[in-house]
C-alpha cells in the first residue's frame, strides 16, 4: 500500500473537477473575513469544520454559499487560487480545470472584472513560477432559472479569452439539464466546451439529459449512470468522460462507505473515469488524498492508477500535442516500473 501511495505522489496529474470556492480552507475564511470585516457566524476553525457535517449536496450548498461571502477584492481571488495552486504543486498535479460560480459573486456586488482578474494573475504566475498549466470552467447555478445564466453568459463576454467552458453546477435534484439547452448551445455557439455536474445526487435520465440537450463533453460525477446500462454502454461508446470524486461522494452521502465506491466497476466497464477532489477544503482532502482513500478502501491497483491518471489528460481540454506529451511520461513511468518489477 506505501508503495501505491508512492506512486500517486510521484505521477504527474491532472485535476479537472475542482469549485475554486470550495478549496477555500477554514484558516483563510476567518483570515479573509477579519481583513474585508464580514462577520462570520464562526469564532475559529474548530467551529467552522464542527459546522461541516452534511447529510447531502443542499446541506454542503448552504455552508459553501455562505463561506463564499468573504470573497470580495481581486486580492482575495488572487490567494483563494494561489493556494490551490499551491496544493497541486505539492501534489504534482501539473495541469487543472477550474470551475467558478460567478452568480455566488455577482448576486453579492462583486462582479467580473474583479473575481477574473484574481484567477488570471494566481493562474499567470503558477504557470510561469510552478509550471502548472490550467483553464478555467465558468458553472451556472442550476438552482437559478436560464436567464439568469444567459445574463451571466453576456457579463463574461469581455473575458471569454479566459474562459474554456461552461459548467452546470449546485443543487441537482428538481433542476434537470434541459432547462438550460438555450443557454448552453450560446455558449457552444462561442466556441466553448461543455460540461455538467449529472448522476451526483440526480437520476440517470438526467446523465441522458446533459448529453442530449447540452451536448457535453464530459460528465462531472455521473455515478447513478451505473443504474443504468443502457447509458453507460452510450457513455462507453461515446467516450465520454466522468470525473469522479470519491470523498466528496462520501461527505455528500452519494455513498454509504469508500469501500462502497464504484471506481473498479467504473473502469471494468470502460468507463473513462479519472479522480477529483471537489470541493478539498470542505470534503477533507485533496488529489492525492483522494486516490490514498481508494487504495484503502478499495483496493486500488497500479494498473488502475495508472489508467485513471492517463484518463484525466485525455479527457482534459489540453491540445492534443500536450495531452500526448502527459501521456508520453505517464507510458514512461508505467514501462519503467515493469522492467524494476
Ligand atoms: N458546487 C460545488 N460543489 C458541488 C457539487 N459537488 N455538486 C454540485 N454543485 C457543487
Ligand atoms: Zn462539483
Amino acid at each position: 500500500m506505501e508503495t501505491l501511495r508512492k506512486l500517486v505522489e510521484q505521477l504527474p496529474k491532472a485535476e479537472l473537477h475542482i469549485h475554486i470556492e470550495g478549496s477555500l480552507e477554514p484558516a483563510m475564511m476567518l483570515e479573509l473575513a477579519t481583513r474585508n470585516a464580514v462577520e462570520l457566524p464562526y469564532a475559529d476553525v474548530d467551529e467552522i469544520r464542527k459546522a461541516y457535517n452534511f447529510n447531502c449536496l443542499q446541506d454542503f450548498l448552504d455552508i459553501y454559499y455562505s463561506g463564499m461571502s468573504v470573497l470580495q477584492t481581486k486580492q482575495d481571488f488572487h490567494d483563494l487560487t494561489w493556494a490551490y495552486l499551491q496544493r497541486c504543486q505539492q501534489q504534482n498535479v501539473v495541469h487543472c480545470e477550474i470551475f467558478f460560480d460567478p452568480q455566488g459573486h455577482t448576486e453579492r456586488g462583486i462582479g467580473f472584472a474583479t473575481f477574473m482578474a484574481g484567477f488570471k494573475s494566481a493562474l499567470d504566475q503558477a504557470e510561469s513560477e510552478l509550471g502548472i498549466s490550467s483553464k478555467l470552467i465558468m458553472c451556472f447555478l442550476r438552482h437559478l432559472d436560464e436567464q439568469s445564466a444567459f445574463d451571466t453568459l453576456e457579463a463574461a463576454l469581455p473575458f471569454l479569452d479566459q474562459i474554456t467552458a461552461v459548467g452546470l453546477d449546485s443543487s441537482e435534484m428538481g433542476h434537470p439539464p434541459c432547462r438550460f439547452e438555450n443557454v448552453f448551445r450560446r455558449a457552444a455557439e462561442l466556441g466553448l466546451k461543455r460540461v455538467a455536474h449529472a448522476g451526483e445526487e440526480g437520476p440517470p435520465e438526467y446523465v441522458y439529459e446533459a448529453l442530449n440537450c447540452l451536448f457535453v463533453d464530459r460528465i462531472d460525477h455521473g455515478n447513478r449512470a451505473l443504474e443504468d446500462p443502457a447509458l453507460v454502454k452510450r457513455l462507453v461508446d461515446e467516450d465520454i468522460p466522468l470525473t469522479v470524486c470519491p470523498q466528496s461522494n462520501l461527505r455528500l452521502a452519494v455513498i454509504g462507505a469508500m469501500a462502497e465506491h464504484p471506481i473498479r466497476e467504473m473502469l471494468a466497464l470502460g468507463l473513462r473515469a479519472g479522480i477529483n477532489s471537489d470541493d478539498p477544503a470542505y470534503f477533507g482532502g485533496y488529489m492525492n488524498e483522494n486516490f490514498f482513500a481508494l487504495i484503502d478502501a478499495v483496493g486500488l491497483t497500479r494498473d488502475e492508477i495508472f489508467l485513471l491518471v492517463a484518463n484525466s489528460f485525455k479527457s482534459s481540454f489540453l491540445a492534443p500535442h500536450e495531452k500526448q506529451a502527459h501521456l508520453d511520461r505517464i507510458t514512461a513511468m508505467q514501462a519503467q516500473q515493469e522492467g524494476s518489477a
